[in-house]
């Protein structure tokens, strides 16, 4: 695992975007999969801007979402699909009919999942997967327990994170309680994984997953097992970790050719 730490969010969300622009702009067609939450938008207004420039051009780009609650149709505001409208592909050239979200109003969820996964396949597999980290060190939606080798299914949050999705909806009581969520398996299949955490209330869940043990307890652990995982912080995110100073030393010392 690559271990970048970097001095604002701001210089986090640059350097994931400058992931997502290379990689548009070596494969036009590339598939990304895609996150939502307060961490992933710098990243978002990053890729805009870069868009707005010139640099970035979506339109022959596939993506697929993490995740959405179930209950929730695209058109309700809290939906993970009326975010990622207003947050990116409102602002993109992206082809509405290559943006994917799982359906939170699915009435066979089963059913839907596994043709969430065939879409996936069929789209030739994610090659970058953007993804934030829960402070219970859940990716997407999988919550602690899950299991490493799951696929996209239904989940049922934890009241950890409820509440720490609470500031979304303005009470406890309106957070759903189900998610559809791609499993921990399904993220381990993207060609690379770039993880970002801003912020100190993501430093535990942090070190846990960079320097414990690999276990369910925290899905992101079985990221030390990803062939090719980036994860990008700002320095409160950072601050747990036991070997930072050898994570700077790499990065300083990344050769000329692996750079960005
Ligand atoms: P956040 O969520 O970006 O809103 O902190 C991250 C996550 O739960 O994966």
């Amino acid at each position: 695992m690559e271990v970048i730490i970097l001095p604002s969010p701001a210089a986090a969300s640059q350097e994931a975007a400058r992931i997502f622009e290379k990689q548009i702009q070596q494969k036009p067609t590339s598939v990304l999969g895609l996150a939502t939450g307060s961490t992933p938008l710098g990243t978002y207004r990053e890729l805009v801007e870069r868009h707005r420039s010139g640099a970035i051009d979506f339109s022959r780009v596939t993506t697929f979402n993490l995740d959405e609650y179930v209950g929730l149709p695209g058109t309700h505001p809290q939906s993970y699909r009326a975010f990622m409208d207003l947050n990116l592909f409102s602002q993109i050239n992206a082809h509405p009919g290559r943006t994917h979200v799982p359906n939170g109003m699915a009435v066979d969820i089963p059913t839907h999942c596994a043709e969430y996964e065939d879409a996936i396949r069929r789209a030739g597999g994610i090659d970058v997967q953007l993804l934030g980290i829960g402070s219970d060190g859940h990716i997407g939606f999988n919550e602690p327990s899950s299991s490493l080798s799951s696929r996209t299914r239904l989940k049922t949050l934890t009241p950890q994170t409820i509440a720490d999705n609470a500031r979304f909806f303005g009470s406890a009581d309106d957070v759903p309680r189900h998610v559809i969520t791609m499993g921990v398996g399904t993220i381990m299949e993207a060609t690379h994984v770039v993880v970002l955490a801003i912020g100190q209330g993501k430093a535990s869940a942090v070190a846990a997953m960079v320097e414990g043990p690999i276990t369910a307890d925290v899905p992101a652990s079985i990221l030390q097992m990803h062939r090719k995982c980036t994860l990008i912080l700002d320095e409160p995110a950072a601050q747990s970790l036991k070997r930072q100073t050898y994570y700077r030393w790499v990065y300083d010392h990344k050769p000329q050719w692996q750079r960005i």
